[in-house]
């Protein structure tokens, strides 16, 4: 496809269809092939799309907002995303994130962290459960807590974003009735927010509506499918429970099962990279999951290990809530309700007891499940 320069290298593709077949059926395993051929190759998809992989590449795309658009890009096809300031282009983006930063802060959401507490408490399983079941319900809730100070009717909330954990193309179709009712939901908590909830802090920013409702999309699959993985992994691996062990956990998880495993964008102009020139207009990927399986990056990728975080992270090689200026909003809530949720289940306080952690793709990736979880009782026991 390319204008001038080294033609980009391609996985086998099929007569018409190109690559749109496999990617339907098997889109990691279509990624590990072209990432065999190098760290940038093309796919024939409904259009052209150039993925590339490494620090290089991924400073390249995430760096620079003017060349790497995001309207135009897959998370607009997704109603849930198509919204808000994950749609906002620069030069718009940069003051619309200057505002809603402060409220998304490490010190911001840490004031959340009692209320957040006292969820996982209510709905602590106490018997053998399957953590992927398990995260999917406690999250809602949390998010519930954070966003509205828990004033939002629970059953709209879980219903808005089931849709976000099923197989495409259940995250992509328009849901216009629940939408409004979320929408005028919102309005509602908005006109009346709890203190130190994310609702209160964004009162009389523009659109704040679009962006808790935009902003709540995204934080649910997300972090519902990594505490899934995490809480199976800290269960099957010896650990003491500190905080640092918890969140080399989280770490480690991010990185073998990233839950935005491709992010997309389109070319506002042609660029090249190592000797390939792409022209404008082209569909852009860059990819966490290939990232994160580098073995020039991580060695014995495949393999969890948590003390791998005791190394220096490698710059632009480590990217879950990607990087730049989009870096993920909820980046610190995410790592909070991950935390907290997980803490009452470290300390050898629940065993993993068998599961399939394999990665699913949709528009995160999420285990195919089940993942069993056995709660051990450590009640001290009575003469
Ligand atoms: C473990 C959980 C999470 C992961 C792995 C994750 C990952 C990501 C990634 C990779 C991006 C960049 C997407 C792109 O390049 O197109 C992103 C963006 C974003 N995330 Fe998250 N996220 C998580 C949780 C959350 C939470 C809890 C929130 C809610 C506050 C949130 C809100 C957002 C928003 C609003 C953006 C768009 C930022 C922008 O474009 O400036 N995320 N996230």
């Amino acid at each position: 496809m390319s204008t001038a320069g080294l033609p980009l290298p391609s996985p086998a593709r099929q007569p018409l269809v190109g690559h749109l077949g496999r990617w339907g059926r098997e889109p990691l395993a279509l990624l590990d092939e072209g990432a065999r051929l190098g760290r940038v190759f093309e796919l024939r998809l409904w259009r052209r799309a150039v993925v590339g992989y490494g620090p290089d590449w991924n400073r390249l795309v995430l760096g620079d907002l003017d060349t790497f658009r995001s309207k135009g890009s897959l998370s607009a096809l997704s109603p849930y995303l198509n919204g808000g300031v994950v749609m906002t282009d620069h030069p718009d983006h940069a003051p619309r994130r200057r505002e809603l930063n402060p409220h998304f802060h490490a010190g911001s959401v840490a004031t959340m962290r009692d209320r957040l507490e006292a969820v996982v408490a209510r709905e602590a399983p106490t018997r053998r459960f399957d953590s992927l079941e398990w995260a999917l319900h406690v999250v809602p809730p949390m998010l519930n807590e954070a966003f509205f100070g828990g004033r939002f009717p629970q059953s709209l909330l879980t219903t808005f974003v089931a849709p976000l954990h099923h197989p495409l193309p259940w995250p992509l179709l328009p849901r216009p009735t629940t939408f409004r009712q979320v929408d005028a939901a919102i309005a509602r908590v908005l006109a009346d927010p709890a203190e130190g909830s994310l609702a209160h802090a964004l009162t009389g920013v523009d659109r704040a509506g679009e962006e808790l409702r935009v902003a709540l999309a995204a934080a649910f699959d997300t972090t519902a499918h990594t505490l899934a993985w995490a809480l199976w992994h800290l269960a099957g691996t010896p650990n003491d429970g500190t905080a640092e062990e918890i969140r080399a956990v989280i770490q480690e998880t991010l990185r073998l099962y990233p839950a935005g495993w491709l992010g997309s964008r389109v070319a506002s102009r042609a660029f090249s990279f190592a000797g390939h020139a792409v022209p404008p207009r082209t569909l852009v990927f860059y990819s966490p999951y290939l990232t994160h399986r580098d073995p020039e990056l991580w060695p014995d990728p495949e393999r969890f290990d948590p003390t791998r975080f005791q190394e220096r992270k490698p710059p632009w090689g480590y990217i879950p809530f990607s990087a730049g200026e989009r870096t993920c909003l909820g980046m610190h809530l995410a790592n909070l309700i991950l935390e907290v949720a997980l803490t009452p289940f470290a300390a050898g306080r629940a065993k993993a007891d068998g599961g399939d952690p394999t990665p699913r793709t949709g528009l995160t990736l999420s285990p195919r499940g089940p993942l069993w979880i056995e709660v051990v009782e450590r009640r001290p026991r009575h003469a």
